[in-house]
């Protein structure tokens, strides 16, 4: 079965073709991204309005250019899959019309997949998949969940952020920093140059004694620490990007482990915008290694959105019989969509 996945939920079209197995996970044919970060910069972040309209003059393109880079036609496709939500209520409506236009075209079923199961999922699209069951981690820029996974469609969350999300952290603080967006890399590669204890960060809620987050206050102390700098800042950036770092990181890594404890898993699963931070990959490895825990994660390059992930998640979630591709054509999206309502309301 040939699935061709369309992503259009914030700042990068996606398209991807996967191909399903007889035995293993689904294959990844080919995949085409078009970011619009470059369009973006010059506000200093997401427009909604112009991310509507550049996914709706990328994604033709971009699907004829995976199509032809597999070697494969339209009517070769049997599932056409798309990003239902959560996420910018115009992007969103762009890869869902063009995905039921395309499937009431060509007569094939059409599919809506939730883009945190993309990126929980999207761990499967490298050379070395994890097996259910794990804990997952996923980090992006709008969503820090703590996940139980015992198969597809089988999420239990264990604790999530009750304010901003790690992404979110990353992007403020670089913005009052003065790194523009989107402003993870840019913190995490300026972090590099800098000391991660020059600056005493406040750790939230690392002691709460569940596995919840909250990186809000986090963002007002760098704000604070980066007035009483005034002038000194400029000198000072790259120790209060790494102790900035160093702060969201522990907090993960610490719940993480937490989390791990409280499942007696041994399999560590990350994902999302985040999961390509240098720093927490190492933390992470490292601590995972001294308590024999496998860590996964996606390619770097599929940290971030794409359409590999939701061609993928679409592909296992109908190979688990979690969902059929229907031939209904009148689409709706869901900007907000939390992830355990997915079985209920998919
Ligand atoms: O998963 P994603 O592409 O989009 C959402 O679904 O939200 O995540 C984007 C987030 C942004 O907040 C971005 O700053 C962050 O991931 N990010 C990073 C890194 N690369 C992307 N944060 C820290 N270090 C990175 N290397
Ligand atoms: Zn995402």
């Amino acid at each position: 079965m040939l699935v061709l996945g369309i992503e259009s939920s914030c700042d990068e079209t996606g398209v991807a073709l996967v191909q399903t197995q007889q035995q293993g996970v689904p294959l990844l044919l080919s995949h085409g991204l078009h970011s619009q970060i470059a369009m973006h910069q010059a506000y200093g972040g997401v427009v909604p309005e112009l991310a509507s309209r550049d996914h709706i003059r990328r994604v033709v393109p971009l699907a004829r250019q995976v199509l032809h880079d597999s070697g494969k036609a339209m009517v070769d496709v049997d599932v056409v899959a798309y990003t239902k939500g959560p996420g910018l209520a115009g992007a969103l409506l762009v890869g869902a019309g063009v995905a039921c236009a395309l499937g009431a075209a060509l007569g094939k079923p059409v599919l809506g997949v939730h883009h945190l199961e993309g990126h929980l999922l999207s761990p499967f699209l490298s050379a070395d998949p994890p097996e259910f069951p794990f804990v997952a981690l996923l980090v992006s820029g709008g969503h820090t969940q703590l996940m139980r996974v015992d198969g597809v469609g089988r999420y239990e969350i264990l604790g999530e952020t009750i304010d901003d999300a790690a992404g979110e952290a990353f992007d403020k603080s670089a913005k009052l920093m003065g790194l523009g967006y989107p402003g993870g890399p840019a913190l995490s590669k300026l972090a590099e140059q800098g000391q991660t204890d020059a600056f005493k960060l406040p750790r939230p809620l690392l002691h709460s004694g569940n596995l919840d987050f909250s990186f809000a206050g986090l963002k007002t102390a760098v704000l604070t620490q980066s007035q009483r700098l005034g002038a000194d800042l400029e000198a000072r950036k790259a120790d209060l990007a790494a102790s900035t770092q160093a702060a969201i990181v522990e907090v993960l890594v610490k719940k993480s482990l937490a989390a791990l404890d409280q499942t007696g898993m041994k399999r560590l699963v990350v994902a999302g915008g985040v999961g390509a931070n240098r720093h927490l990959r190492e933390q992470l490895n490292a601590q995972c290694a001294k308590r024999k825990v496998r860590v996964h994660y996606p390619e770097l390059h599929l940290c971030t959105d794409n359409g590999a992930m939701i061609a993928m998640a679409a592909a296992m979630r109908l190979q688990a019989g979690q969902q059929e591709a229907t031939r209904t054509y009148a689409f709706d999206v869901k900007p907000r969509w939390p992830l355990d309502m997915l079985s209920q309301s998919a």
